[in-house]
């Protein structure tokens, strides 16, 4: 998969792209990131790009030539077959199933925003998808940016070692489900055992237990989530 960032701070992305699991598949040429600073495509002679609202109001807007031309650099075929995500508050929120869906994707183009967001025709211009990753506003959508793409990475074939670990994730098995709780060496830690089940060798029961745990976590929880 070959991902495009357009962002006004290239240099947050750098260490989320190395020595992890996405690292390693960059290395590996599963994946291909290309970070643009779209400043760089800014025709104004003080390299400006944002501007004041129309309408007023506070806070500054992204203009959208800097960003367009930026996008217009990419290869037209990339951009034909691209799915362009757009971080923002005011996006559709993200959910488990985007990032299944989108992972399925040949190309990928995110665009950060900062200040008080991007010229509202940016987003119509590029059939862009709006996401929020949730109901509180951050300065920018780097982070933003970052999640949704960890998120929708995990899911290209070669970036996890154990897809298999993935499938039974929080929402993956089903999206109204909390994953169940896991337990490694040692057998007591603190007072506290493992439970016995887990010893049992029996898969049956241990699915049943599984999915008992998470039906009672997602319960307490997540009490909006339909788990009836
Ligand atoms: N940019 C600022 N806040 C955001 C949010 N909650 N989700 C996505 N992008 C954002």
């Amino acid at each position: 998969m070959k991902i495009y960032i357009l962002t006004l701070f290239p240099h947050l992305f750098e260490p989320f792209f190395k020595d992890n699991l996405i690292g390693n598949s960059i290395e590996e040429g599963y994946l291909d990131i290309e970070i643009m600073n779209f400043r760089d495509f800014s025709q104004d002679k003080h390299r400006k790009v944002d501007d004041v609202p129309y309408g007023g109001g506070g806070g500054m807007v992204l203009k959208p030539e800097p960003i367009w031309l930026a996008y217009q650099s990419i290869p037209e075929d990339t951009r034909k077959k691209a799915q362009v995500i757009i971080p923002s508050p005011r996006g559709k929120l993200f959910r488990q199933q985007m990032a299944m869906d989108y992972s399925e994707k040949e190309n990928l183009i995110v665009v950060c925003g900062q200040y008080k967001g991007i010229d509202q025709r940016i987003p119509v211009l590029l059939n862009a998808e709006e996401i929020s990753i949730g109901d509180y506003v951050l300065t920018g959508g780097e982070l933003p940016a970052l999640i949704i793409l960890n998120a929708i990475l995990r899911f290209v074939p070669g970036v996890l070692g154990d897809i298999g670990s993935a499938l039974n994730d929080s929402f993956t098995e089903s999206p109204e489900l909390l994953g169940h709780p896991s337990y490694t060496r040692p057998k007591e830690f603190q007072g506290l055992k493992v439970p016995e089940i887990l010893f049992s060798g029996n898969h049956k029961a241990i699915d049943d237990w599984r999915r008992e745990q998470a039906l009672e976590t997602t319960r307490k929880n997540r009490p909006d989530l339909d788990n009836k």
